[in-house]
C-alpha cells in the first residue's frame, strides 16, 4: 500500500527519493510522485501514473535539484490511478505540499467546509483535503507549519502518515502519524534526516531511527535534534532506536523474483526463527527443550488463560487456524480464530483473563491493529506474532515473538507463513509442556522432529522443476479446488489464496469432506483439484474423496507422503513430501502449493511480485 519517502539535509534529494520509492515498490502502488524545493525556493512537483521508473525517466529533462523533498507511491483509494490524483498534493496557495498514507474518513465534510471558505480542488483525493486544511490553519495562524499541522489533525477522523513541506521555509519537514507507519532516520550528527513508511529505504544511510507513535508530530530540521510533540502541542521525549535490517535480504540474490527467493529461503528462515528458542541435544533427546522469553515474562498470565483469541488477516489468518489446532491439541485451551476486520466491529466477548494472539507479517495491518487495541481496552493480554521489527503491532503488543524471517518483499506471503506456523508450534509446545497438557514424550519428540524440518524443506524444494513442468499444464484452468483435512485444511486454503493472488485464477480451499456438500457440483474434466493427502489418521477418508472426484473426471494433483504408491495409481500427478508428524505437515505441504502458484503465474506471464490490485502492507481498513 502507499509508500512515503522524504529527505532533508545537504545531499541532492531526488536520487535518494527515487531509490527509496523503488525500495517501497513491493508494497503495491499505481502512481508515483515527488516534490522538491529548489535552491531558489521553487516548489517542483512531478507525478506519473504507473511505475517509479516512469517517474524517474520523465524527470530526466526536468529540474530536480534541491536538498529537501518528499515522494510517494500511491495505491488508489479515493479516485482512479492518475497523475491528477497522485501525491504529493500542494495546497491552493502553493505554499505547502504533502504526501499521505491512510484514509481521511471525514474528508467529504471537511471538503465542503473548505469549499465554503473559497478553497478549490483539483483531485478526487482525501489527501488534497488534508493539505488544504493545513493551509487554512497555516494562513490563519501566522504561517507556523507545525502548529497548522497540529490544528488540522485535530479536525481529522481517520488514519494518516504524512510528511509536509513548506515552500518558504525549506529548513524543516513536518511529519505525523496515526494508525499508519512512519519512520524517521537520523543521519550522522543530525546533518540530515530520512523519512519512510518502513525502515528499508533508510538503513543504507543510517541505523538510528525514531518510529513515530500515534498522535505524534515531528518537526525536523537538519543540524538540530528531532522535536516531537503531541496533538496538544506538548513536547514528547524522543525515543531513538537502532534498526537491524540485513540489506542483502532486500535483493533477489540471483532469483528471477522475490517470491521464488523467499520460497527457497524457508529452510534458512526456519533456522533463524528457531535459533535461541529450540534446543536439541543429539546425544540425549530427553534434554530437548524450548525457551521463549515472551512466555517466561508473562507465565502466570498465559497459564491463567482459559480462552485464547487469534486475530489476523489473509495468510496470517490461515497460520492462525493452524495455531488453533496446535494450541488446542497441545495445551487443551479453547482457541477461536477471527478475521481481525470482523472481530473489531462484532462487539466480541473479551474477558480480562483472555489472551489475544495477533499474527501479522507486516505488523502494520490496520484491521489487526484495531482488533488488538479493542482487546487491550477490555484488559486482555496481547501477544504479537510479527515479522516487522519495531512495527505498530509489535509495539502495541504486551509481549510476543518475532518470527525473524527477514523482510518479505513478494506481495504473496510465503516465508512469513512458515515462520508464523513455526512460532505457533514453539508457543504451543512450550505452553503445553508448562501446563502439563502435553506429555513429556510428545514434547521432546516433536522438538526433535521440528529441528529436522529445514532439511526436509530442502527435499521438497528439489521438486521445483517437476512442479514447474506440471504447472504449465494447468495454466488453462479457470477454477481450482484445494482440498485437505486436519492440519492440511488451512494449508488448502492458503494454497488457493496463493494461486488467486498471483495467477488470477479463481480457487477455493475446502475441508475435503465438505466437497460433497456443494463444491462437487463444480467438478468436471476442466477442473484441477489439488488434494493434500499426506499420511495421517484421515488418510483413507481423503482417498474416498479422491475417488469421488476421479469418477467425475476431475484432474487430480495430489501432495502425498513419500512412496505413496496407492495415490500414484489414482491421481493424475503427485508431488511427494518427506514423512513427518501430523502437526508439522503444514510446514512441508505448503511449499509445493507456493511453487505451483508461482509457476502457474510465471507461465501466464504475470507480475508475480506485484500482482494487480494487491498491497503488501494493508494500512487502511
Ligand atoms: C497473502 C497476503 C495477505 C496478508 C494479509 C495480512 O499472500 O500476503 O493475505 O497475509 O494482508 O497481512 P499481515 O500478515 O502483514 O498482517
Amino acid at each position: 500500500m502507499c509508500g512515503i519517502v522524504g529527505y532533508i539535509g545537504k545531499k541532492n534529494a531526488f536520487p535518494i527519493l527515487i531509490k527509496g520509492l523503488q525500495q517501497l515498490e513491493y508494497r503495491g502502488y499505481d502512481s508515483a510522485g515527488v516534490a522538491i524545493i529548489s535552491d531558489d525556493n521553487n516548489l517542483n512537483i512531478y507525478k506519473t501514473k504507473g511505475k517509479v521508473s516512469n517517474l524517474r525517466d520523465s524527470c530526466a529533462t526536468k529540474y530536480t535539484d534541491g536538498v529537501v523533498g518528499i515522494a510517494h507511491t500511491r495505491w488508489a483509494t479515493h479516485g482512479e490511478p492518475s497523475e491528477r490524483n497522485a501525491h504529493p498534493h500542494a495546497s491552493m496557495s502553493g505554499d505547502i505540499a504533502l504526501v499521505h498514507n491512510g484514509i481521511i474518513e471525514n474528508y467529504m465534510l471537511l471538503k465542503e467546509q473548505l469549499i465554503a471558505k473559497g478553497y478549490e480542488f483539483k483531485s478526487c483525493t482525501d489527501t488534497e483535503v488534508l493539505v488544504q486544511l493545513i493551509d487554512y490553519y497555516y494562513q490563519k495562524n501566522g504561517h507556523v507549519l507545525v502548529k497548522a499541522v497540529c490544528r488540522a489533525l485535530n479536525d481529522v477522523i481517520g488514519a494518516y502518515a504524512i510528511v509536509v513541506l513548506e515552500k518558504s521555509n525549506p529548513g524543516h519537514l513536518v511529519a505525523a502519524r496515526k494508525s499508519s507507519p512512519l519512520v524517521v532516520g537520523i543521519g550522522e550528527n543530525n546533518a540530515d534526516y530520512y523519512f519512510a513508511s518502513d525502515a528499508s529505504p533508510i538503513v543504507e544511510y543510517t541505523k538510528r531511527v525514531v518510529y513515530l507513535d500515534d498522535g505524534q508530530i515531528a518537526n525536523i530540521s537538519p543540524g538540530k535534534e528531532p522535536e516531537i510533540i503531541n496533538l496538544n502541542e506538548k513536547s514528547i521525549e524522543v525515543d531513538i532506536k537502532e534498526v537491524d535490517i540485513d540489506i542483502s535480504k532486500l535483493s533477489k540474490d540471483g532469483f528471477e523474483h522475490f517470491m521464488l527467493k523467499e520460497i527457497y529461503d524457508q529452510p534458512i528462515c526456519m533456522n533463524d526463527c528457531m535459533r535461541g528458542r529450540l534446543f536439541v541435544d543429539d546425544n540425549n533427546i530427553a534434554n530437548n527443550h524450548i525457551v521463549l522469553s515472551a512466555l517466561n515474562n508473562f507465565k502466570d498470565r498465559l497459564l491463567r488463560a482459559k480462552h485464547i483469541i487469534i486475530v489476523a488477516c489473509g495468510t496470517s489468518w490461515h497460520a492462525g487456524l493452524i495455531g488453533k489446532m496446535l494450541i488446542e491439541k497441545m495445551c487443551r485451551i479453547r482457541v477461536e480464530v477471527e478475521y481481525a476486520s470482523e472481530f473489531r466491529y462484532s462487539n466480541p466477548v473479551i474477558e480480562k483473563d483472555d489472551v489475544i494472539i495477533a499474527i501479522s507479517q507486516s505488523g502494520e495491518t490496520a484491521d489487526t491493529l484495531a482488533a488488538i487495541q479493542l482487546a487491550k481496552e477490555h484488559g486482555a493480554l496481547v501477544f504479537g506474532i510479527v515479522n516487522g521489527v519495531g512495527s505498530s503491532i509489535a509495539r502495541e503488543s504486551d509481549t510476543g515473538i518475532y518470527i525473524h524471517v527477514g523482510p518479505e518483499i513478494g506481495v504473496a506471503s510465503t516465508k512469513a507463513f512458515t515462520g508464523q506456523v513455526t512460532v505457533l508450534l514453539l508457543l504451543a509446545l512450550a505452553l503445553g509442556h508448562e501446563t502439563g497438557a502435553l506429555s513429556e514424550q510428545e514434547y521432546i519428540e516433536t522438538i526433535d522432529e521440528l529441528s529436522r524440518i529445514p532439511a526436509k524443506m530442502q527435499e521438497v524444494l528439489k521438486q521445483d522443476n517437476k512442479i514447474k513442468r506440471l504447472s504449465e499444464r494447468f495454466t488453462f484452468a479457470g477454477n481450482f479446488l484445494y482440498l485437505g483435512r486436519g492440519f492440511n485444511y488451512p494449508v488448502a486454503m492458503e494454497g488457493a489464496l496463493k494461486l488467486k493472488e498471483i495467477s488470477y485464477i479463481h480457487a477455493e480451499g475446502y475441508p475435503a469432506a465438505e466437497m460433497k456438500h456443494g463444491p462437487i457440483a463444480l467438478v468436471d474434466a476442466e477442473m484441477p483439484i489439488v488434494f493434500l493427502a499426506t499420511h495421517h489418521k484421515l488418510y483413507e477418508k481423503v482417498i474416498s474423496n479422491m475417488q469421488e472426484v476421479k469418477s467425475r473426471n476431475g484432474k487430480i494433483l495430489a501432495i502425498v507422503s513419500e512412496s505413496d504408491e496407492l495415490i500414484k495409481s489414482i491421481a493424475d500427478e503427485v508431488i511427494e513430501i518427506p514423512h513427518t508428524i501430523d502437526a508439522l505437515v503444514p510446514l512441508l505441504s505448503v511449499i509445493p502449493l507456493q511453487l505451483l502458484a508461482y509457476h502457474v503465474a510465471v507461465a501466464k506471464g504475470l507480475n508475480v511480485d506485484m500482482p494487480r490490485n494487491l498491497a503488501k502492507s494493508v494500512t487502511v481498513e
